[in-house]
């Protein structure tokens, strides 16, 4: 019964980290899953305990996503499967290094992964929804959409590409009866920051939160249909300032003239 209502999550990177964490939460919440990642006995070895806890029905799918073949069948599953109501595009990679010092083939594949992969995904399980007028797509950025200047600047700009498409998807997608949610998680304990060089340890504690918490936490914020949710800022105030702010720019970022401080060097050469 739970299954039918809920219907069936299809979550990428689910192998470890927040997109496991994801796939407890909603299996136990009575969704059936297709977990998606690379590492096959990884998958598998969590898609048997959900089953065997949860008794949902939960399937591995082995896909490289930045493989055009292996993305091209997980965006037709995406497309075809009539029993899916969310997909969690939460698959995602960072490199180490910067443009001038890291290698350019990983920030190249950074991108396929976290903006290519990432935007076919969401398209994929956009027209499936919008033709049945239900479903939700929950885009894992990162509150390094927000500061740039933090980290590793490629890092955080597939980061803001997913914050703005989720922002611009929602527009297209409410009318329609789709959900989007973008998640812009802090500092996680997860082993990406292993995979990239980095030692998470090495921050203070008080910025690290563990992942349990933190998906829960996006959960709260998709149950109260939340457009955009940061789960370790304290005030959501301050984010609805500063939207507003950037709201607030909107008339004056197109207009038929420059501004006065681009004309007036040129009016005093003349
Ligand atoms: N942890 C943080 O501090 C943090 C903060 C903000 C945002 N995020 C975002 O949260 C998302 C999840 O990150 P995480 O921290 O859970 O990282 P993680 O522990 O490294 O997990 C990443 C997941 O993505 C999968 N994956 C990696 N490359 C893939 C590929 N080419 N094709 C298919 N699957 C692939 C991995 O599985 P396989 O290796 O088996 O393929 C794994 O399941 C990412 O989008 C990340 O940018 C993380």
């Amino acid at each position: 019964m739970a299954t039918q209502q809920l219907g069936t999550a299809l979550i990428t990177g689910a192998s470890t980290g927040i997109g496991a964490v994801y796939a407890d939460r909603l299996a136990r919440r009575g969704y059936d899953l297709v977990l998606v990642a690379r590492d096959a006995a990884r998958l598998e070895a969590l898609a048997e305990r959900l089953r065997r806890e949860t008794g949902r029905k939960v399937e591995s799918f082995k896909a490289d996503l930045t493989a055009k073949a292996d993305l091209a069948q997980v965006e037709q599953r995406l497309r075809d499967d009539q029993s899916l109501t969310v997909l969690v595009n939460n698959a995602g990679m960072s490199v180490a290094g910067s443009l001038l010092d890291g290698e350019i083939d990983h920030f190249q594949t950074m991108i396929e992964l976290n903006v290519v992969a990432a935007t076919r995904l969401a398209a994929a399980a956009a027209r499936n929804f919008v033709g049945r007028k239900q479903g939700a797509i929950v885009n894992i950025a990162s509150v390094l959409a927000l500061a740039p200047e933090i980290y590793n600047g490629s890092y955080s700009g597939t980061k803001a590409y997913l914050l703005n498409l989720s922002l611009s998807l929602q527009k297209e997608l409410a009318p329609a009866g789709v959900y989007v949610q973008a998640v812009l998680p802090g500092a996680t304990r997860t082993e990406i920051w292993q995979r990239a060089g980095v030692d998470v340890d090495g921050f203070p504690p008080e910025m690290v939160m563990e992942v349990d918490a933190m998906v829960d936490a996006a959960l709260a914020g998709f149950d109260q249909g939340e457009l955009v949710t940061i789960p370790s800022l304290p005030d959501q105030t301050d984010f609805e300032r500063y939207t507003a702010a950037r709201l607030a720019l909107g008339p004056n970022l197109s207009r038929n003239a420059p501004a006065e401080r681009y004309l007036s060097q040129h009016s005093n050469a003349a």
